[in-house]
């Protein structure tokens, strides 16, 4: 075999690996949602963002933590500091040592993370069946299709099809890899009682944490576009500028 049939035939092996692990895989083409932030020059929706975090609080927060949360950042979302105060009042955190050397607890307070549901993964794994929920901070960003994936999962539970087998305990969902997942159903209509007036229903709840935890991955996404928007202008300016320096500068050598 000459080298290009070599490389021929180690692509065509790679090829038939990639087949087969998405063979098994098993994964439903994801839904899309579109959020506003997703538009290339789009915000975040921050009503939703709020919306999100109350879906977060009341039934996700249960099982998953949000470890890089604090809750002064909920200040950019539009809530007021004395808001941010009340909410993380909320919450109780370990502090100290105090002068006798001991830990205590606190109501927290804005500068405070938002406390972990288990002290660790051994505790939150025995207390899903040994299944472990991710922390939530990131995971918009760490999994393949983003908010279309986390959208996609909270609204496609359904009934398993005759000839699929669920292992003890998991659930079918054909968006997880696989099919079958060790998270029950989150989401149903009327889980939370939204303060605006908005109707609760599954798809709604699963817009809105999405929204919340796409802000929570990357809260900087507006800032970071307005200064890719006004690099290009400068650009622009610029170029326009050297091209009549250059004009200038060849006048006479022609
Ligand atoms: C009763 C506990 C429980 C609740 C409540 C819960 N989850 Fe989960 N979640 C889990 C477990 C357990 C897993 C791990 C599933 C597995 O690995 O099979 C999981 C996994 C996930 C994953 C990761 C899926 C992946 O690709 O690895 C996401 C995202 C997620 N949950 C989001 C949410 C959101 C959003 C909410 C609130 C609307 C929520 N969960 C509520 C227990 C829970």
């Amino acid at each position: 075999m000459g080298r290009f049939g070599k490389l021929v035939a180690a692509a065509a092996i790679a090829l038939a690996a990639v087949t087969t692990a998405q063979a098994a895989g098993e994964q439903a083409e994801l839904k899309k949602v579109s959020l506003p932030h997703m538009n290339p020059f789009g915000s975040y929706d921050f009503a939703a963002v709020q919306r999100g975090l109350q879906v977060y609080q009341e039934v996700c927060a249960a099982c998953h933590s949000i470890e890089f949360l604090a809750f002064r950042d909920l200040n950019d979302t539009g809530l007021t500091p004395p808001q941010v105060k009340a909410i993380a009042a909320e919450y109780t955190v370990m502090d100290g040592p105090n002068d006798d050397g001991e830990m205590y607890e606190r109501p927290a307070e804005p500068k405070d993370r938002f406390p972990l549901t288990f002290p660790n993964e051994q505790a939150a794994r025995a207390a899903n069946n040994g299944a472990y929920p991710p922390d939530l901070s990131l995971v918009v960003k760490a999994r393949i299709g983003h908010e279309n994936y986390i959208y996609s999962l909270l609204v496609g539970y359904a009934d398993p099809p005759a000839d699929k087998e669920l292992a003890d305990g998991m659930e079918y969902n054909p968006t997880f890899p696989g099919g079958q997942i060790a998270m029950a159903a989150p989401l149903s209509d009327e889980a939370v009682e939204y303060a605006d007036g908005t109707k609760a229903t599954v798809d709604q709840m699963a817009r809105d944490v999405t929204t919340f935890l796409a802000w929570v991955s990357e809260p900087t996404l507006v800032e970071r576009r307005q200064l890719g928007i006004k690099v290009i202008i400068f650009l622009v300016i610029f170029s326009v500028l050297m091209y009549a320096v250059k004009r200038k500068v060849w006048a006479d050598l022609h």
